[in-house]
């Protein structure tokens, strides 16, 4: 496995020995059995040989899974607590990190388009994926998931539509170009990538919890000094400061929805 681990990274520059092991075994081990290889020597040579397949394996590798206004509660808590503050700074800098393809950073941006906010901010979206980054910048949604979409919004406290902010097409809907017009889209790995900015907000969701204690401990500074004072940070629902040696840098602003503001 080190050695699969420290081939994948010579190839691509993903490195991905910070996850949480039990489950990254697991996803290789389901791997190796869906493309029906013999094993991870197997697995290790094709990689090496296939940079399709090698670009395949990563995509699988690191989980992708997002949707729309995720967790509704926590974005209409945002709209409540965050949104009345972010009006007192001029240009609000916002950073979605590890936003896979672009759903948790289109939703900020409507939600922020219609507290009249968004012309004023900008929304720096990064993941280590390339995969998922090309369908960011594409605003492309699945027609399958529009449906779930809509339903999350208005559990969110949207105040209009959500057809209102895509056009729906035969094969796909795309965000309308107005949504990514403060977006942008880049690499960025929590990992090993330092800090490029200082922001007001940063939502990092349903990343850390595939990582393994000293990499979530790594982020977990590296989005600290990203902060500015009072600043805001949401995590994932399966995520905590909670014993950490952050904990007393923030106020608690919601357990159940993981609202964090960073201390004066
Ligand atoms: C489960 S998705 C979460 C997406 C979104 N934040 C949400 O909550 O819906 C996790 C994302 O983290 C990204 N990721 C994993 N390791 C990363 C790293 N080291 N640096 C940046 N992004 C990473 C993955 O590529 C994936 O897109």
């Amino acid at each position: 496995m080190h050695q699969f681990l420290d081939r994948l990274f010579d190839l691509s520059g993903v490195d991905l020995s910070g996850y949480g092991k039990r489950a990254l075994y697991r996803r290789v081990r389901s791997l190796i059995s869906g493309e029906g290889l013999s094993g991870i020597g197997e697995l290790s040579d094709r990689i090496r040989d296939d940079p399709r397949f090698l670009s395949h394996v990563l995509d699988r590798l690191m989980l992708r899974v997002t949707t729309m206004f995720r967790d509704p509660g926590f974005f209409r808590l945002f709209r409540e607590r965050v949104v009345p503050l972010l009006r007192t700074y001029p240009y609000p800098r916002l950073w979605v990190a590890g936003c896979s393809t672009g759903q948790e950073a289109y939703s900020l941006a409507i939600l922020l388009r219609e507290e009249g906010l968004y012309d004023r901010c900008r929304i720096y979206a990064t993941d280590l994926n390339e995969v998922v980054l090309e369908q960011a910048r594409s605003g492309v949604l699945p027609l399958a998931a529009l449906e779930e979409y809509e339903q999350n919004y208005r559990a969110a406290g949207g105040i209009r539509a959500l057809s209102d902010y895509y056009m729906r097409g035969t094969t796909s809907a795309v965000i309308d170009p107005a949504v990514l017009d403060r977006i942008a889209v880049f690499r960025h790995d929590l990992a090993r990538d330092a800090s490029f900015n200082e922001f007001h907000v940063i939502f990092c969701r349903n990343v850390l919890m595939y990582f393994d204690e000293a990499l979530r401990y790594r982020v977990y500074q590296l989005l600290s000094d990203s902060l500015v004072r009072l600043g805001f940070l949401g995590l994932g629902q399966s995520e905590s400061l909670h014993l950490t040696r952050h904990e007393s840098d923030y106020e608690l602003l919601s357990r159940r929805h993981r609202l964090y503001r960073k201390a004066c």
